[in-house]
């Protein structure tokens, strides 16, 4: 189990123990964590997943494979830090990770 940190726009935590091999947006969607809608199911297709990664964490993500970059592109609320979260796998290595969901996800 990963310690992850979910926050709202509004400022709003929920913390949980999130399974490791899970995405980020599943171990959301099974916590019912407001903000990660994640339409398309984990797809690549939809970017209701987006969460912003602090600089201190973006380093321990894997890199984004083309069709997250392309997704992140489309979306109008993307930022330098941007990812989608069903492409973030949690493992140890994230433990402590806070991410924060964009006003458009709430
Ligand atoms: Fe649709 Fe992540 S759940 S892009």
């Amino acid at each position: 189990m990963t310690k992850v940190t979910f926050i709202e726009h509004n400022g709003k935590e929920h913390t949980i123990d999130a399974a490791d091999g899970l995405t980020l947006m599943e171990a959301a969607t099974k916590n019912m964590i407001p903000g990660i809608d994640a339409d398309c199911g984990g797809a690549c297709a939809c970017a209701t997943c987006m969460v912003y990664v602090p600089e201190e964490w973006a380093g321990k993500l894997e890199a984004k494979e083309d069709m997250e970059e392309t997704m992140l592109d489309f979306c109008e609320h993307t930022a330098e830090n941007s990812r989608l979260s069903c492409q973030i796998k949690i493992s140890p290595a994230l433990e402590g990770i806070r991410v924060t969901m964009p006003e458009s996800q709430h």
